[in-house]
């Protein structure tokens, strides 16, 4: 059917800003909104007697996988192996049937996820697909599916589906620790209540940033590389970021856990090469304070993405620091993607790139 971009100039654009309206959308399939519990939809996967989970992914979609990972672990004490879906196919991963997997994929047409799944199937494993298209291959070769109802994609960089996927994945994370009791009924109701609020959340974020992300990105579309740094669920935020910026503006970025900082990275560090650090206010801040001080400590300029109480709590030097509302740690990656998005997509546009059609990338990758 007919899309169109409204009046926004790249449908990148048209789907950062539609995410709080499709969220929304995709919670009132997973989430009751007024008991604050998880759907029936959550279910069909039975997590009880599960040993491990194994997700397998491409690009944003495995970028996705990787925070779902750490929900998993966390609030269903579900052992999470994940990997890129092109590794993942040939690896040889010892599997058995009390293993679920759960692959994930905006087109659910992607080749090498396709192949991981017959890999699972193959084994005897439960097999749910986290997929935008319904009735896609990967959707079709499914025992469940978990639709992200994120509405046509358009944009080759992909926002919206990774939000509604964070989404997904964070409901039948919730789902999966109540159906084997590592979570309360209180503590359901609390984070359902968090996923509740993300549209809303989202909606004020986008509409206070604007203005201070396109100047920034002046001054990024300027430089040659990138370094994305965070912990915890903002480690693959990281990477989402760099990926992001790398599709579209062509600048070099990479995503780090901030801890790996001094490992490797750290060696990069000038007065030319801007460090974005992605720090809210959680169990991890002022262990990755301390990476934004050995930056500091080398004349790196800093990008701080941080909450109101991170940005009183750091009194370093930054280039720019963007301010977002303080959240639950659950919901800290779909609010702090926003950021991440609009800078990517600014310095795009700053630069004169083709942002919905960049060059040499496909919206569907069907050969391997
Ligand atoms: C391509 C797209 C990416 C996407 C990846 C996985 O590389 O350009 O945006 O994340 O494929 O696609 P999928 O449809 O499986 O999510």
């Amino acid at each position: 059917f007919l899309v169109d971009k409204g009046n926004h100039r790249h449908f990148m654009e048209k789907e950062i800003y539609e995410q709080p309206e499709v969220i929304s959308h995709a919670l009132g399939h997973y989430v009751d909104f007024a008991n604050h519990t998880v759907n029936a939809e959550t279910g069909l996967i039975d997590f009880t007697g599960v040993s491990r989970l194994a997700i397998s992914a491409c690009g944003t979609a495995y970028l996705a996988g990787l925070v779902g990972k750490y929900w998993f672990e966390r609030y269903a004490r579900l052992p999470v192996e994940i990997d890129v879906a092109s590794e993942f196919r040939y690896r040889e991963m010892p599997l058995s049937p009390d293993q679920a997997a759960l692959f994930i994929s905006q087109s659910g047409e992607t080749a090498d996820t396709l192949a991981s799944l017959r890999y699972c199937k193959e084994n005897g494993l439960k097999i749910g697909a986290v997929v935008n298209v319904k009735e896609s291959t990967i959707a079709r070769e499914s025992d469940a599916v978990f639709p992200i109802l994120a509405g046509p994609e358009i944009g080759v960089a992909s926002t919206k589906a990774f939000t509604c996927q964070l989404t997904v994945l964070a409901s039948l994370a919730i789902a999966a620790g109540r159906a084997r009791g590592t979570i309360t009924e209180a503590e359901e109701k609390e984070l359902v209540r968090h996923l509740t609020e993300v549209p809303r959340i989202m909606s004020a974020v986008l509409n206070s940033i604007q203005g201070q992300i396109e100047q920034l990105s002046r001054d990024l579309s300027k430089v040659k590389d990138v370094l994305y740094i965070g912990r915890g669920t903002s480690f693959p935020l990281a990477m989402e970021g760099a990926l992001k910026l790398k599709e579209i503006s062509y600048i070099h970025a990479e995503g780090y856990a901030a801890g790996e900082l001094k490992h490797g990275p750290i060696a990069l560090i000038d007065e030319n090469m801007p460090v974005i650090v992605i720090a809210p206010h959680d169990r991890f801040f002022e262990k990755t304070v301390s990476n934004m001080q050995e930056v500091a400590a080398r004349g790196g300029k800093i990008i701080f993405i941080t909450d109101a109480k991170g940005a009183a709590a750091s009194n370093l030097p930054t280039m720019a620091t963007i301010v977002l509302p303080e959240v639950d740690e659950l919901i800290a990656p779909m609010v702090f993607s926003l950021p991440i998005q609009l800078l990517a997509y600014h310095t795009a546009v700053f630069m004169g790139t083709d942002v919905d059609q960049p060059r040499n990338l496909a919206k569907s990758v069907t050969v391997e």
